[in-house]
């Protein structure tokens, strides 16, 4: 009943896409995606599409991809209990009910149809603010093996709330997937007139930092690069979560590390690989769903690379780069939507450091995590495979996850075929 998804809609789609995918070829343009372009070719979706524009939510995923959205059509949207929801609530709160619908992982439906009946665990973009408490902004997504319907709900136990998936819409690997459930959901335990509306923070992020006593390098490098500017910018929207090293971070590098003596560019990245594009206070990062999150140079760089692992080692949160592990040493600023934290190591990134860092030797109780992992290079390839749902993916094994990566694009490149295959078969019988 509730996948009214006839296979003819799912190849002519996927016909549709194979043939733009071929006269596009792999040259990927990096314009950043515009949701409400995307939706505006949907006659179905024209409401959702503008609640997500004027809660401003629409504009928080322009940098954001891969992304997989939960859009209730207009049919859905009109009756009980969406309709309740949209009439009822001050924007503010009905932003944070739309940034449920968005999950900060790409599926394709294949991915879907992988889903255990246990189900899987997805951060949404509401988590990210801080606001959602524990893991209520997260979705866990089930498939009734029998049926194989899509169910979403959040994962607190009993949660009323639920969406069942109606159809995919629209699916632009590995960005991007629309797929249309048919009701608003609601994060447990929300409080639905709670506000998001604040005056601008307008922060100095360096002379927070310098205020901090601790700081002086970092704040200066950050001064001296731009950078900074860069990141007060960002105070709006999602927000940010810098973790900046303690000056004592800085005496420590090992000798082969010659930070001040890499070109600017580079230098930038290494400074933009130590802030998250979202405002997580200390709760939030310790009990993070998803350890392998995404840097600021991670949009810079491409999806998969400059990512951050964190989780909790020994009581207090570990960062890990995979060649370095550091840890939270204090809270210097946290006011959403901005998080600074102090952190015990420069955080360097594997994609810079991996090879000349092979020598490097940890200090006597440092506890300074040398990887031998050759690495990736600046690989140009989406690497946000539908395979990353998998909780299990060893980041921390470059080589082994492109060949993961390489298999899964194998993988579709094979069902395309079939399913090429099969949409001529449906028009030869036409
Ligand atoms: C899709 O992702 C790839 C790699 O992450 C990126 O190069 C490309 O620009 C993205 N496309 C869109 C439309 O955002
Ligand atoms: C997205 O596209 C719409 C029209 O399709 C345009 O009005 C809007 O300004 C665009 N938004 C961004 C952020 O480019
Ligand atoms: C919405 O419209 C698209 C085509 O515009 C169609 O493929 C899809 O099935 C529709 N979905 C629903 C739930 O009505
Ligand atoms: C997700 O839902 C399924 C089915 O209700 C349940 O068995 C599973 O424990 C849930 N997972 C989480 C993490 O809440
Ligand atoms: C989903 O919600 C509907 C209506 O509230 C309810 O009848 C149904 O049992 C729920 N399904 C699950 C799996 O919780
Ligand atoms: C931020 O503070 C630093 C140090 O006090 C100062 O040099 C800088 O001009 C300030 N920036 C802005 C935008 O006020
Ligand atoms: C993340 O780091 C923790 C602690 O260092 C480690 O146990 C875990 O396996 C790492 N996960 C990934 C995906 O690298
Ligand atoms: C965790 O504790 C163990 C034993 O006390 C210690 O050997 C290890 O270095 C600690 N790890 C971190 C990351 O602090
Ligand atoms: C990743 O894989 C490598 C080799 O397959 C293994 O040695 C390492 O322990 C794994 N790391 C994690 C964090 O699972």
């Amino acid at each position: 009943m509730a996948i009214s998804f006839s296979i003819s809609h799912i190849t002519l789609i996927t016909f549709f896409y194979l043939l733009i995918l071929s006269s596009s070829s792999s040259s990927a343009t990096t314009t950043a995606l515009n949701i409400t372009s995307i939706l505006s070719s949907f006659q179905n979706l024209t409401s959702f599409s503008s609640l997500l524009c004027s809660t401003s939510v629409a504009s928080d995923l322009t940098r954001r991809d891969p992304i997989t959205l939960l859009a209730v059509p207009n049919s859905y949207l009109s009756i009980s209990p969406s309709s309740d929801l949209t009439r009822r609530l001050p924007p503010s709160s009905l932003g944070d009910i739309l940034r449920y619908h968005i999950l900060l992982q790409y599926f394709s439906w294949t991915d879907l149809l992988k889903i255990p009946p246990s189900g899987v665990l997805v951060t949404t973009l509401l988590q990210t603010t801080g606001r959602a408490h524990s893991n209520f902004g997260a979705v866990n997504i089930t498939r009734n093996p029998l049926t194989n319907s899509i169910t979403i709900q959040s994962p607190a136990p009993y949660s009323p709330s639920n969406a069942t998936v109606l159809s995919l819409i629209k699916t632009l690997p590995y960005n991007i997937t629309i797929l249309a459930v048919n009701s608003l959901l609601v994060p447990y335990d929300f409080n639905l007139m709670a506000s998001d509306t604040r005056p601008p923070l307008g922060l100095n992020i360096t002379k927070t930092l310098i205020d901090g006593h601790n700081f002086n390098v970092a704040a200066s490098m950050l001064f001296a690069s731009g950078v900074v500017d860069e990141f007060e910018a960002d105070e709006g929207g999602a927000g940010i979560t810098l973790f900046v090293p303690t000056d004592v971070a800085f005496g420590d590098l090992p000798g082969n590390v010659q930070l001040q003596s890499l070109p600017a560019d580079k230098k930038s990245v290494v400074l933009k690989f130590h802030v998250l594009h979202s405002y997580y206070p200390l709760g939030s990062l310790e009990s993070i769903v998803n350890p392998v999150q995404p840097t600021l140079a991670t949009e810079d760089n491409g999806a998969g690379s400059f990512t951050l692992n964190i989780s909790r080692v020994n009581g207090s949160l570990a960062i890990d780069t995979g060649i370095v592990q550091a840890s939270v040493t204090q809270t210097v600023f946290d006011q959403n939507p901005v998080a600074i934290f102090g952190v015990s190591k420069v955080l360097l990134p594997r994609e810079i450091f991996g090879k000349a860092s092979a020598g490097i030797t940890t200090k006597p109780g440092n506890g300074v995590a040398v990887a031998t992992v050759q690495p990736p290079e600046t690989s140009p390839s989406p690497v946000n495979a539908p395979g990353s749902s998998d909780p299990a993916s060893n980041l921390s094994s470059p080589s082994g996850f492109h060949e993961e990566i390489k298999s899964d694009s194998e993988r579709y490149q094979l069902q395309s075929c079939i399913v090429a295959l099969c949409c001529i078969g449906f028009y030869v019988v036409l």
